[in-house]
């Protein structure tokens, strides 16, 4: 079997005993150098059509700024950046918001885009940043980055696993080099050196069993701090959300699917700064196909006690297309699951989308988006509805602006 056709796919793998993926036709999914060059094709495609420039007026809109709403008003950007709000302009072009709500761009915090396909989805459904959470071959990952018009990427490294742990399949499956796995904690600080060499904006963590040691992972953590690297950390069973908290990372991924995590647990993570994306959409896909031995309501549960503990919460999904392996999860529509997921588990509406807006973008660093603020990235969404009232109205997108480019397939109500 020709390793480089196979997949980079199931880092997301959520590791509770599953069987090795590669063994039950998880299939070809695609040739990296060719998926490479498609995507960077289509970049520079996209750089040839002519932009829409100068000032446009956003009018007749309430606006969910990123923390409240506002009273309807008129919201002006100009290129790439929000110039003003509530101020009349020159504008040349006027759109009339019938009383919508504009909103930030989404931010799904966890995804696995691999094509244009995918980030033009992310991008007609209104997520106009996503983290790429985890990357196996830095050529490949920069090509998905710095679209023109799309969800905006932000790419992670390798991610860390022990040889003989489950997700050492995939990053070996991969290449076929055993060198890429963390061996023990004598080379860790050598591994997040090379891992950050190509310049991955953050790095990803496996914890789990059998997996990583404690001081591995403690390890990895503070010299990718050293790299100025925030650290993401995979850990979807109690065990391992222990161990990602212990090594202070700053970002927890998933959230585990045997038991809840205990109050106590819960405060340790508040105090410390620590963040919570709990990618409640393939949580449940996971556990819908597997009732037996996966526990959507221990997530549930653990959501509620992040949220009690003050655990600042960050929308993620998962979003992948690979087939075969746990649970496949479309880009963009996902988004939208998960926010109605987090309002299920004890979130409101507004706690839902800071979520996935100036929360997410605090969290991540993203200083330049995640609000609706002069001298911010015109990254938009115009709905119909009104999510605050029902969460559910997010799925009335009439508009979506990417870095002040309209996306032209905006998906509208679905
Ligand atoms: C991927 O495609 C390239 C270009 O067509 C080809 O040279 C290479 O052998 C393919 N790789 C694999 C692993 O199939
Ligand atoms: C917006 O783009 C136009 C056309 O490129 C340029 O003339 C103008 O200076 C830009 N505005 C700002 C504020 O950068
Ligand atoms: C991107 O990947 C998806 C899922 O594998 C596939 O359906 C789609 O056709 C691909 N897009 C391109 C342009 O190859
Ligand atoms: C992104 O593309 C623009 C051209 O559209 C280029 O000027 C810029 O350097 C690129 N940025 C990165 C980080 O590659
Ligand atoms: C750690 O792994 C490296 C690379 O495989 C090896 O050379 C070294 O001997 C190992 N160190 C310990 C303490 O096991
Ligand atoms: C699933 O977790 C919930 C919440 O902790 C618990 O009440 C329930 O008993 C668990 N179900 C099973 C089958 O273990
Ligand atoms: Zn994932």
């Amino acid at each position: 079997m020709s390793i480089l056709s196979f997949l980079y796919a199931s880092f997301l793998l959520l590791s509770l005993g599953d069987a090795c993926p590669f063994h039950e036709g998880a299939g070809v999914v695609f040739n990296y150098t060719i998926t490479t060059t498609e995507n960077n094709n289509f970049r520079s495609a996209q750089r040839d059509a002519p932009i829409s420039k100068g000032k446009i007026a956003i009018n007749n809109v309430r606006v969910f700024d990123g923390h409240r709403i506002l009273p309807a008003t008129t919201v002006i950007i100009e290129n790439d950046t929000i110039r003003s709000i509530g101020h009349s302009s020159d504008a040349n072009t006027h759109i009339d918001g019938n009383g919508g709500v504009l909103l930030p761009g989404f931010i799904d915090a966890h995804a696995h885009p691999s094509n244009f396909t995918d980030l033009q989805d992310l991008s007609r459904y209104g997520v106009t940043t996503a983290m790429l959470m985890a990357c196996f071959q830095p050529q490949f990952c920069q090509s998905l980055k710095n679209h023109t018009g799309l969800v905006d990427i932000v790419a992670g490294s390798l991610p860390a696993a022990a040889p003989g742990s489950i997700h050492a399949n995939i990053v070996v499956a991969v290449d076929g080099n055993e060198d890429r796995l963390v061996k023990n904690a004598s080379v860790a600080s050598q591994w997040v050196d090379d891992a950050v060499a190509w310049g991955p904006e953050f790095v990803k963590l496996i914890a789990e069993s059998p997996g990583l040691d404690q001081q591995t992972l403690d390890i990895l953590t503070k010299r990718s701090h050293e790299h100025g690297k925030r650290v993401a950390c995979h850990a979807s069973a109690l065990d391992a959300y222990t161990q990602a908290a212990t090594a202070g990372v700053d970002n927890i991924q998933h959230a585990p699917l045997d038991q809840p995590i205990s109050a106590s647990l819960a405060k340790r993570i508040a105090s410390r700064g620590q963040v919570a994306t709990p990618t409640l959409t393939i949580l449940r896909a996971i556990s819908d196909a597997s009732p037996a031995t996966r526990n959507y309501t221990a997530a549930e549960e653990s959501v509620r006690q992040l949220k009690e503990a003050g655990v600042p919460i960050v929308a993620g999904t998962d979003a992948n297309l690979v087939q075969g392996l746990i649970a496949i999860v479309p880009f963009g529509i996902s988004l939208h699951e998960e926010l109605q997921l987090l309002v299920n588990a004890g979130l409101s509406p507004a706690e839902a989308l800071r979520a996935a807006t100036s929360v997410a973008a605090k969290h991540w660093g993203l200083s330049d988006r995640g609000v609706i603020a002069p001298g911010k990235r015109a990254d938009l969404v115009l709905l119909s509805g009104n999510p605050l009232e029902d969460i559910g109205a997010t799925k009335t997108i009439q508009r979506v602006w990417l870095a002040g480019v309209e996306f032209s397939g905006a998906i509208g109500t679905f």
